[in-house]
């Protein structure tokens, strides 16, 4: 069907990933994922899709100038790094309004449970428990539903890898588990509608590169803003120097041999080095060298690297216009492949163009009066009430109800009964899903062979199509 994207012949790989934007970016954000994506995404058989995760932001940052500093700075900083926008498809995930309304397809068949079970919900939940809170305190509806806004973040592409940190994987996890159940209920009607054969959404693998650096920050932890021991990566040189004598390191004397195995100066310094520097700041370390001289080969080796990027990172940040055109072309591109399938997946779900659509059936609403309707083909539909049960009381102090239909036309008369309550729970069971009364040889209306009245002026099938319509849900 030519209404719907055609299938690419030849598939390549498709790898995405998303940058929160909430800091600004540092030594272990370069060694640990700047660096490797724009490696990765030089490889041909790859189709790289890198974006800046900044609806995300607004779940972990609620200071707009910090958010916005952020992705300007790292739009800057991946550019600067060497990530080639021409080859690959890098955007503003609040440019791309496709996946919010993706996020809210796939909201409507992710189950509450799931999300209950997201490591980050739960930790917000365990805290407030331990310190005798409301579980849910400070707990905003975004960080719950973080999982589902990533799921459409990666599914608005069918991506097939996803880049992550370990932390990341559960979120996978739940991308594919909530890609997988969007698939059984809608893939019948999208394959239906597409004339495709396959899913709807395809189902994406987290990539947890184990030989990827960790950076240990200045106190030998992990390098992290959580921890305030970062280096960020575009300091001034002098700065830059500052900080890198700073590293906290152990008291051993110039002199005294030095561990480089748990050095996590060592760590950083291998980071940027080359092999064969590698090896000779080793034999360094057994051969006792000062720690102010290995932080000064560290700030050299560093400074080498960064300072050309350094020039272009700042050249970028003074020139906003040209930073905003590679992300609005980036979002341009990326849009190109989220809005056809977005349309396709509206349609599965049943929000598709109406001249697409058979008219349908005419339904029956117990707020209209008969009345005849002309639709704006030529057809002439009647529409009638739908059935109703009346209950009654006679003469004779008996308790009684009809069925009745849209004319008021009597299907089924009951007889007496003793109290309205009895009545009322005959119109009751009637009303249960899959009712179906039978005939019996006295022509008395029965349900599982209890005498329920007498017919009226219809046929048994007339009457069981009026129960259908009735029943309760
Ligand atoms: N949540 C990710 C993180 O904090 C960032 C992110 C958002 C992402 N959307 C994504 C990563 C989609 C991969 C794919 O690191």
């Amino acid at each position: 069907m030519a209404r719907f994207r055609q299938s690419k012949d030849i598939m390549s790989i498709r790898v995405l990933t998303g940058i929160t934007t909430t800091g600004t970016p540092h030594l272990g954000n370069y060694a640990g994922a700047i660096r490797p994506a724009i490696t990765a995404s030089k490889n041909s058989d790859v189709e790289s899709f890198y974006f800046l995760a900044d609806y995300h932001a607004l779940i972990k940052a609620d200071d707009p100038v910090r958010v916005a500093q952020s992705r300007q700075e790292l739009a800057a900083a991946w550019l600067a790094c060497g990530l080639d926008p021409a080859r690959v498809t890098f955007y503003r995930q609040s440019d791309i309004a496709e996946i919010p309304q993706l996020t809210w397809l796939l909201t409507c068949v992710t189950g509450k449970g799931l999300l209950n079970r997201a490591h980050a919900y739960k930790a917000a939940v365990d805290k407030n428990n331990e310190i005798g809170e409301d579980p849910d305190a400070g707990v905003t509806a975004g960080l719950y539903m973080y999982p589902v806004l990533m799921a459409a973040d990666i599914l608005a592409f069918n991506a097939h890898r996803v880049p992550v940190g370990r932390d990341q994987v559960q979120h996978l996890e739940m991308a594919r588990d909530i890609g997988q159940r969007f698939n059984h209920i809608y893939g019948d009607a999208w394959r239906q509608l597409t004339g495709k054969t396959g899913e709807p959404l395809m189902l994406p693998e987290a990539q947890v590169d184990e030989h990827v650096a960790t950076l240990p920050g200045l106190d030998g932890r992990k390098m992290s803003k959580s921890y305030n021991n970062t280096i960020p990566l575009f300091l001034p040189t002098n700065e830059m120097r500052k900080r890198i004598m700073s590293i906290v390191t152990d008291s051993r004397a110039p002199g005294e041999p030095k561990d480089a195995n748990d050095s996590h100066l060592f760590q950083i310094y291998r980071a940027f080095a080359s092999d064969t520097q590698t090896a000779a700041m080793r034999q360094a370390f057994a051969g006792g060298i000062s720690w102010s001289e290995a932080k000064r080969q560290l700030f050299d080796l560093i400074e080498t690297t960064v300072a050309p990027m350094r020039e272009s990172y700042l050249r970028l940040l003074q020139r906003p216009g040209e930073l905003e055109d590679i992300l609005r072309e980036g979002a341009r591109k990326a849009r190109a492949e989220a809005a056809p399938l977005l349309e396709e997946l509206k349609a599965a779900v049943g929000l598709s163009d109406f001249r697409t659509l058979p008219p349908p059936p005419i339904i029956i609403d117990a707020g209209l009066a008969p009345a005849e309707i002309t639709l704006s083909s030529n057809a002439t539909v009647s529409i009638s009430k739908p059935p109703s049960f009346k209950q009654y009381r006679e003469s004779d102090g008996r308790f009684y109800f009809k069925l009745i239909d849209g004319e008021g036309k009597v299907l089924i008369q009951s007889p007496g009964h003793a109290s309205p309550r009895e009545a009322g729970q005959w119109i009751a069971r009637l009303k249960q899903t899959g009712t179906v009364l039978e005939m019996d040889t006295e022509g008395m209306l029965c349900l599982n062979g209890e005498a329920v009245g007498s017919m009226g002026d219809a046929t048994l099938a007339a009457i069981n199509e009026a129960l259908v319509q009735l029943h309760d849900d």
